[in-house]
């Protein structure tokens, strides 16, 4: 006897596969939806799992959408949690969220399931999503309440014939998409420890790669990436041969202690070979094209912006509003830049633009130098106007500070 029908996100592994039979038992007519985010998986085999397992199967390449309306906007903002990570999984999980909503609604289901622990970002991130979206829908996370551990899991699956893929001997939890690959568990839980050379599956060993670095040049027209190599092609494309050609020099490795939202402080460990690249190349444009005072107010947006995603709240005015004042600034970031790849390391090594700010005349200190420099005097009297006149009213200096710490030691 059905009593509902579920859209469940999909993704083929142990946990997903256990919850479409987990919320069968609880009388759901369960849809699978699986999204290609680029993840390096076989669609095809997955759909023929879910459907095994007695669920309707729907696959949505969502590849592009994903690049232009999550990944670029991102890129455009130089979106970087706590200054270190790309926030790869955490952009792909709005995306999923719509579709999940989409299909829902598509299929009149009034359920949205999800196979995400009550410890994770992720959660936040899906049921914030359907409360934007659709907060008619109810969404259920099995796994947030059956409260197995693996080894119940892997045994709850045998009794019930749903095949427990090799791989699950690996101890890690991963997530991929075009714009990153997430590990966490096992050894990774110890922060103590350096990620053994097994966690990663998209860079080679910095020790290993070649010995000869390797350069990209990337294009950009207002913030947007469309050229590699001198070549022209589509983000998606862009994106994933630039995994590719920096992955292999290593380039792209992230070790992080990350601040959850739920409070939890966890060890996370990333490949992201072309979002390193991108952010670096993409803020080394800004800095030749836009002014100053723009750039550093762009950093607290950068900051905001990045938390922002991180926390589940994509789909809020605040982000709407956001992305206005980051596509305001984009329009004359275009240009060329040069990175180098070499070890690891992902260097900014050139950089070129029809709208740079960049005057030889002014910045040489040879020949046809165009600087006034006699004017420099005046101006640093007037901008030391407040610190003189603090001075003279008898406040404190930083140089008698200087002798009262001495005295008092
Ligand atoms: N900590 C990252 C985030 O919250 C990645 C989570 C990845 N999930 C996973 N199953 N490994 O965005």
């Amino acid at each position: 006897m059905v009593r509902g029908k579920v859209v469940l996100a999909y993704s083929g592994g142990l946990d997903t596969s256990v919850a479409i039979r987990w919320l069968q038992e609880r009388s759901l007519d369960v849809v699978a939806l699986t999204i290609d985010v680029g993840q390096p998986v076989n669609l095809s085999d997955i759909k023929e799992k879910a459907q095994r397992l007695g669920a309707k199967a729907h696959v949505v390449d969502a590849r592009r959408e994903f690049a232009e309306q999550f990944v670029l906007p991102a890129l455009a903002a130089n979106a970087m949690y706590e200054g270190q990570y790309p926030l790869s999984t955490a952009l792909a999980r709005p995306l999923i969220g719509k579709h999940l909503v989409a299909v829902a609604q598509r299929e009149g289901a009034s359920f949205i399931a999800h196979g995400c622990t009550g410890k994770g970002n992720d959660q936040v991130r899906f049921d914030l999503c359907t409360t934007a979206l659709a907060p008619d829908l109810t969404v259920i996370a099995p796994a947030r309440e059956w409260g197995m551990t693996r080894e119940e899991e892997i045994s709850y699956a045998r009794e019930r014939g749903i095949p427990v893929p090799v791989s699950n001997g690996s101890p890690y939890s991963t997530d991929e998409n075009l714009w990153g690959r997430s590990i966490e568990c096992g050894v990774l839980e110890d922060p103590r420890i350096e990620p053994p050379e097994e966690v990663y599956a998209w860079t080679a060993s910095p020790a290993a790669a070649p010995d000869a670095p390797g350069t990209v040049t990337i294009h950009f027209e207002s913030g947007r990436p469309t050229a590699l190599q001198g070549k022209s092609m589509p983000i998606v494309d862009l994106i994933a041969s630039l995994n590719d050609l920096a992955g292999r020099h290593g380039v792209g490795r992230i070790d992080h202690v990350e601040s959850r939202v739920v409070g939890i402080k966890s060890r996370e460990v990333y490949e992201c070979p072309a979002a390193t690249v991108l952010m670096k190349a993409h803020q080394a444009l800004e800095a030749l094209v836009l002014p100053r005072d723009l750039l550093e107010f762009q950093r607290n947006v950068a900051a905001r912006y990045a938390t922002l995603v991180y926390d589940g709240l994509w789909y809020t005015p605040l982000r709407e509003a956001l992305d206005a004042f980051v596509g305001s600034t984009q329009e004359r970031v275009t240009g060329d830049v040069s990175v180098k790849l070499f070890k690891g390391a992902a260097t900014v090594t050139g950089r070129a633009s029809p709208f740079s700010l960049y005057d030889h005349a002014l910045a040489t200190y040879s020949q046809g130098d165009r600087f006034r420099q006699s004017m420099a005097e005046g101006f640093i009297y007037v901008w030391g106007l407040p610190a003189r006149t603090w001075a003279a009213a008898g406040a404190t200096t930083p140089a008698k500070i200087v002798k009262a710490t001495k005295r008092s030691k």
